[in-house]
């Protein structure tokens, strides 16, 4: 099962296997067809992350605004070593790891403890896999680096499970993304490749004060826009559709009830949009609204009721003074 069937062996200290999805993964043209038949229409944000996407996500990091990459590298810089001796991984997953910023301190944490790891970066872009992978090598001179290509919300049952204590690593406060059912789905897959003694590190947002939780989706310079219209680019390139950029603009709110940052594109005036590839025109009525993007903002009891509920034991719950961020350590329960 992949691991020695396929992928590009180098001389250095870094491979790539791609992973094939174990059950069908839609592509933007049956998630397109699905989510604008639904009132409101929405759409997965997994199409947000394009060249130009990724990009803005990057530059989003950076804004005075958007807290949780700074608040959770903060937790991860100081308590990594902590995290590391505690869960003591011969091999390190992770989930999603775009370009392994953060990853990148519990590396150095792991160099400290003499632990000698091996990498697994799990992700759907291969050019990201390679750059960051190359790099990585070359600025840990111990580690392995080995790349896994796909997508893993299309399930985890074809990861290798190499011998030794593995931690899997999900970052970012990206499970805020995924609804209740997606969300026991993916802690169910996660759970189902754990032997008794691997952990799952896993970063969330919190709730907390609205108008805090809604400047970091609003940027003043506006990048979190430019962000949210770019799927309108990327639908246009990839199902040669018109959508005017335009005839939409980019509102992010924090819904209480929910417990949820709701990201949507609101059309600005009543417009007709071709979607060439799937022979569809859909109308916009002016204040129609697409839904982009859910970001869950969870409180301790919501975090322990998602955890429990998918069988997680919490070891170590790291939340730092200013309760912005949460990371959790969690082991299979009962283990
Ligand atoms: C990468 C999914 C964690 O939900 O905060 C940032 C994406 N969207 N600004 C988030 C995002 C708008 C981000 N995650």
């Amino acid at each position: 099962m992949g691991i020695a069937s396929a992928g590009t062996v180098t001389a250095s200290r870094f491979d790539y296997y791609p992973v094939p999805p174990s059950r069908p993964v839609p592509d933007l043209g049956a998630d397109l067809l699905h989510g604008f038949a639904l009132s409101p229409r929405r759409l997965p944000p997994k199409y947000f992350y394009d060249a130009v996407g990724s990009q803005l996500f990057d530059r989003i990091c950076d804004t005075p605004e958007y807290y949780p990459t700074r608040s959770e590298a903060a937790l991860l810089a100081e308590h990594a070593g902590e995290l590391l001796a505690l869960a003591r991984p011969r091999h390190l997953i992770e989930l999603g790891s775009g370009s392994s910023r953060k990853t990148r301190l519990l590396l150095q944490a792991a160099g400290q403890l003499d632990l000698e790891l091996v990498y697994w970066p799990f992700d759907v872009c291969h050019d990201m896999l390679e750059r960051t992978g190359r790099a990585l090598v070359e600025e840990f001179p111990g580690l392995r680096v080995r790349a896994l290509g796909g997508d893993y919300m299309g399930g985890l049952t074809h990861l290798p499970r190499p011998d030794g204590r593995r931690l899997f690593v999900f970052l970012g406060g990206t499970i805020g993304n995924f609804d209740e059912l997606e969300t026991q789905r993916f802690l169910g897959d996660v759970r189902a490749q754990m032997q008794p003694e691997d952990r799952l590190l896993l970063g969330a947002d919190r709730a907390k004060d609205a108008a805090v939780l809604e400047a970091a989706y609003n940027d003043a310079a506006g990048v979190t826009a430019a962000f949210n219209l770019n799927l309108l680019r990327v639908i246009n390139r990839e199902l040669r559709a018109d959508f005017d950029l335009d005839g939409f603009r980019h509102r992010a709110l924090f819904n209480r009830a929910e417990s949820r940052i709701e990201m949507h594109l609101v059309a600005r005036t009543r417009q007709q949009v071709l979607v060439a590839a799937l022979e569809r025109s859909y109308r916009f009525e002016p204040g129609e609204t697409i839904l982009t993007e859910i970001s869950r903002k969870f409180t301790p009891a919501m975090l322990e009721a998602m955890l429990a509920r998918a069988g997680f034991d919490i070891e170590r719950h790291i939340e730092g003074g200013e309760r912005l961020f949460s990371l959790l350590l969690v082991r299979p329960a009962g283990s």
